[in-house]
């Protein structure tokens, strides 16, 4: 028998032979119950129209909404993040905290119809403000304290309306004892709280910012969302959240961000979700309709490698998608 050229001790390749092979040995999967699919919804009647900056995402109007549940449940996938656009702005976010407002009446209108499709909100005062800030605005400012009484509310308010979890996304300091210790008086203490706790100050909101038409009037968020620079910070936030009561953490974004989500999951035994943030979204799906990149395959290398870095959930609008490749 012909003697091979060298001896080598190590043949990591033999593991790489064959699909089969390679099936076998992978580390990471990502399925259905990883992903958290986000809506948004605004009023109107019969409304589904694309948001131009993020192809394949929709606006729908309370009634509309209805055939996208049904299509996510078939799909198998039965959660949801709801994003709303109120029809009318004002200094305090008023919409956010009423019972008429876009989210309460949207919750109310899936779950009597679909009571099994798991509701969760984005509790931010940034959708329904004039200026855009995550909060209310005092002399220039976005006022901590004040805010955190009217996530209370809002958070309460969307519960009593059939949102099962919410996720505060404002980065305001103590917001998620201030929720806690809201839902806790009001009798709704089964409801978790999913913390954004690392959310960075990040260019790739942008087209999500188109979306709910929230681009703040002045300023930026740079006196609330953190410094893209630091992860130490990020794990100071989390700790803090962790402290205050939150159920899941949050990191966002996640594509240039995994370290951070590393770092956290080493951190915590806290279930740790990812946001793959609308910019991310729209950058793949831009490149590929230029030809430039295979969209499935780099949607599906996405996932998997913020799965890889340690989250345990990932919010993603590719989420409808990657579903029926599985
Ligand atoms: C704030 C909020 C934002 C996103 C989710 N919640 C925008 C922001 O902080 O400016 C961004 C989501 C995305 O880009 O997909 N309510």
């Amino acid at each position: 028998m012909k003697k091979l050229e060298s001896n080598l001790p190590f043949r990591p390749r033999r593991l790489r032979k064959n699909d089969s092979i390679r099936r076998l040995v992978a580390e990471t999967h990502v399925t259905k119950d990883d992903l958290i699919y986000p809506l948004f919804v605004r009023d109107g009647k019969n409304l589904k129209s694309e948001i131009p900056s993020m192809p394949g995402v929709y606006h729908f109007s309370p009634d509309s909404i209805l055939n996208e549940i049904e299509i996510l449940l078939e799909l198998g996938l039965d959660r949801t993040i709801l994003f709303g656009i109120p029809n009318e702005k004002d200094e305090m976010g008023s919409d956010c905290i009423s019972e008429n407002g876009i989210i309460q009446r949207t919750a109310r209108e899936i779950k009597a119809r679909f009571p099994e499709m798991y509701l969760i909100s984005d509790v931010c005062m940034c959708e329904y403000t004039i200026h855009g800030h995550c909060g209310i605005v005092i002399d220039n400012e976005v006022h901590n304290d004040t805010t955190l009484n009217y996530l209370q509310k809002q958070s309460i308010s969307h519960v009593e309306s059939g949102i099962d979890m919410v996720a505060p996304s404002g980065m305001m300091d103590g917001m998620i004892s201030a929720i806690r210790e809201g839902l806790d008086d009001a009798y709704l203490e089964d409801i978790p709280i999913m913390s954004y706790a690392a959310k960075y100050s990040s260019g790739f909101y942008g087209p999500f910012r188109d979306a709910v038409e929230s681009k703040p009037e002045f300023g930026d968020r740079k006196q609330y969302q953190m410094d893209p620079s630091n992860s130490r910070e990020a794990l100071k936030e989390v700790d803090l959240d962790i402290a205050e009561g939150a159920d899941i953490i949050m990191i966002k974004p996640a594509m240039a961000y995994l370290d951070i989500i590393r770092q956290v999951k080493d951190l915590s035994y806290l279930p740790i979700a990812a946001y793959n943030v609308s910019g991310e979204y729209s950058m793949v799906k831009a490149a590929a309709e230029k030809g430039w990149i295979d969209e499935a395959k780099v949607r599906d290398e996405l996932l998997l490698c913020i799965k890889r870095a340690g989250a345990d959930i990932i919010i993603t609008y590719f989420a409808k998608d990657f579903i029926p490749q599985q």
